[in-house]
């Protein structure tokens, strides 16, 4: 579509101008083509700007997801390379859910918005316009049922290394997948699977991502405040979110390969490297009682280790809270 390749062409010389006549010779089509692709643009909302006689520029600041900013960025061979941007969609997971069994492995939708974004345990996800990114990438992996827990685990993964490369900082990973800092949530996980009855098989697996990069108009509600942050509260740059997010589809793919060929121990060394808790204090939450431990390890599963009492046991599921000293995360 000329207004893709318009927009692909601006992106890789983000910040300066292009002429008209440029656009048309390089994509092959007519100068009115371009300029009809470029009003369009612009209705969605890219501020791409115009100086009469010399060209189009997409402003250096512009942060729109798109396509082609996303793609052009992607080192993948199979996560994102199908990909859909929406501008606002209920929710990226209940989006793929509908469409499992027809798209490919690896596949990915990324929104602006979501108007009902999902987290765990059936609570919601603030997910407004124009201040984070929110994805979702369905997988279709042959692997058994109990390593499942790895796509949440390769997710976090992903996660962080993304916002080390994209965001300039490293974040901590709090067990089991929620990233962290400063004791601030930065994004949430959240992986659904659907197994067919019949052979105990799985048949897929939708994992979902929200990022809050910046804060929202109005800043963030009341109730989330104490415990949310983003990553421009930290990062030493404006982040750019389509770099961003490809960033999180090449880690993620790379978690994922792990993933499928066994070798999770390589991918749990990388988990390891992000949590930062173990010897501490920590209080753990199972079926809502609260009690106090100390974190030990996290095993080759993926599990935490914690100790009570001189012994030891092993948390396959469940929350912990963090104790430092002046805090509690
Ligand atoms: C949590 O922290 O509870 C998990 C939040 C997961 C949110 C993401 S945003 C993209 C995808 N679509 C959803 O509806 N939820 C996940």
């Amino acid at each position: 579509m000329v207004r893709d390749d318009v927009l692909r062409t601006l992106e890789m010389h983000r910040g300066e101008l292009v002429s008209g006549g440029t656009l048309a010779r390089e994509l092959g089509v007519s100068r009115t083509a371009v300029w009809k692709a470029i009003t369009t643009l612009r209705e969605m909302g890219f501020p791409i700007e115009s100086i009469s006689g010399e060209g189009y520029c997409l402003a250096e600041s512009s942060d729109a997801l798109s396509e082609a900013g996303i793609t052009m960025e992607l080192k993948t061979n199979c996560i994102a390379r199908n990909l859909c941007v929406l501008s606002t969609i209920d929710s990226t997971n209940n989006y793929l859910k509908e469409l499992a069994s027809s798209l490919p492995d690896g596949y990915a939708v990324v929104a602006d918005c979501q108007t009902a974004g999902r987290g765990r345990l059936g609570r919601s996800f603030l997910s407004p316009s124009g201040s984070g990114v929110y994805i979702s990438i369905l997988l279709h992996p042959t692997i058994p049922l109990e390593r499942i827990n790895m796509i949440t685990v390769g997710a976090a993964v992903a996660l962080c290394e993304a916002i080390t490369e994209a965001a300039g900082f490293e974040p901590d990973i709090k067990w089991v997948n929620d990233v962290l800092k400063n004791g601030k949530k930065l994004c949430g996980i959240l992986t659904e699977a659907s197994m067919e009855a019949e052979t105990g098989q799985l048949s897929y697996a939708i994992v979902g991502v929200g990022i809050n990069v910046r804060t929202p108009e109005g800043g963030l509600p009341e109730e989330i405040r104490e415990i949310a942050g983003c990553l421009e509260d930290f990062a030493p740059h404006p982040v750019r979110r389509n770099a961003l997010t490809a960033s999180f589809f090449n880690h993620m793919e790379s978690c994922y390969e792990l993933i499928v060929s066994g070798n999770t121990e390589a991918l749990i060394d990388r988990y390891r490297s992000f949590i930062h808790f173990l010897g501490e204090p920590i209080t753990v939450i199972r079926s809502g009682v609260k009690e106090a431990a100390t974190a030990v390890a996290i095993n080759s599963s993926g599990h935490l280790i914690i100790e009570q009492n001189g012994q030891q046991s092993t948390m396959l599921a469940g929350e912990i809270s963090i104790r430092l000293p002046e805090q509690v995360r």
